[in-house]
């Protein structure tokens, strides 16, 4: 573990990101140290990828296994040649249509990149974020920026610079603060090598968009792959409260769902935080609303508000107290999907009294 005195929090414009604070985050990662810094989906902390020193020091910051390969964060397609040895047509076609943006895509990886990077696996995990401050900083360093979530590993993902600061101070040596990011779950992890291609993670780039592009791709199943994708990990993106989800799938019966929980862990005296869309709270006996911290998703069809308040839901009931965290999937489709994917692993074995 990299002893670090302090951890400088700096405010930065995310829409025109003062150049001279870019300067100081950019002289940081270039010379060696970790930087975390908002992308549109979550924040990331970054170092520089082919500096293999600085890149351990993102494992040890985490305390993430050494097996969990990076995502490398590029300015642009044209950047692709440094980290690839093939740029395979399909993964033109895709880049083209989603960068900047929530997608990111496996390419056989070239030698000269560190082996801590990928893991020792064959293949890069690549994408161009879309967030001025991401790519000023890209751009000032002059160098791939390697990027896993700022989040202690096996934590939920951070949406604001405070959450990186809980779960990171003291370990990295500047935060760039540009509030909370936009999309708040993390992007699509897409392996296009494969015939159809796989997504391994659900994310910022639903699934129906890329079929749109490239035509068919097949969703990996829980445990399938385990050492192409170490990161589909169970007890991923977790909450340290434990995590239930009701099985229904319409907000009547989710609230009486809910109540019934409620009211058996009451009885044990833990607890109880809910996480619920506004047509399931309202549903909610007003009793319970008064007793357990309730944390709003927004409207049940707005799997976009969902997504943005999703993992600071999950830290604010946390704060709060809450021991058993009572929860529900959404709709599948879009975004959807990828916020079902982080409650499914986050409630992952937890499924005892439901
Ligand atoms: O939105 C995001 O993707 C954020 C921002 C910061 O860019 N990053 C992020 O990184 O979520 P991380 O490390 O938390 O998740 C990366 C995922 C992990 O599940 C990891 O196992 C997978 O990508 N991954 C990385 N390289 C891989 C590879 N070569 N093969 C298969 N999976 C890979
Ligand atoms: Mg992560």
């Amino acid at each position: 573990m990299p002893s670090r005195h302090s951890t400088e929090c700096i405010t930065i414009d995310p829409s025109a990101p003062d150049a001279a604070i870019i300067r100081r985050a950019a002289g940081i990662l270039v010379r060696g140290g970790l930087v975390a810094f908002p992308t549109e989906t979550v924040y990331g902390l970054g170092a520089n990828a082919f500096d293999a020193q600085a890149v351990r020091q993102i494992f040890a910051a985490k305390g993430r296994p050494a097996n969990d390969p990076l995502i490398v964060h590029i300015r642009s397609i044209v950047d692709l040649p440094l980290l690839a040895a093939e740029i395979p047509p399909m993964v033109r076609e895709l880049a083209a249509a989603f960068w900047p943006g929530p997608l990111t895509l496996l390419l056989p990886r070239r030698a000269t990149l560190p082996e801590e990077v990928t893991s020792g696996l064959g293949s890069i995990a690549v994408r161009v974020p879309a967030h001025p401050v991401a790519l000023a900083l890209l751009e000032e360093s002059g160098v791939p920026i390697a990027a896993p979530s700022a989040n202690r590993f096996g934590h939920t993902s951070p949406t604001l610079a405070r959450h990186v600061e809980d779960d990171l101070g003291g370990k990295v040596d500047m935060i760039l603060d540009a509030g909370q990011t936009g999309l708040g779950v993390e992007s699509t992890v897409l392996d296009p090598l494969q015939s159809p291609p796989v997504i391994l993670r659900p994310g910022g780039t639903p699934r129906e968009e890329i079929e749109r592009v490239v035509g068919a791709v097949r969703l990996a199943g829980a445990g399938e792959r385990p050492s192409a994708s170490p990161g589909r990990l169970a007890r991923h993106y977790a909450p340290d409260a434990r995590l239930l989800l009701a099985r229904s799938d319409d907000p009547g019966g989710i609230a009486r769902e809910m109540e019934q929980l409620a009211a058996d862990y009451g009885r044990r005296g833990e607890k109880v935080g809910i996480l619920a869309a506004d047509e399931v709270a309202s549903r909610l006996d007003p009793e319970l609303r008064g007793q357990a911290a309730v944390e709003p998703l927004g409207a049940w069809g707005d799997a976009r508000a969902a997504a943005g308040r999703l993992f600071a839901a999950l830290r604010d009931l946390e704060a709060a107290g809450a021991q058993v965290i009572l929860a529900h999937r959404l709709p599948p489709g879009g975004l959807g999907d990828a916020i079902n994917d982080r409650l499914e692993r986050a409630a992952h074995d937890k499924h005892a009294g439901m």
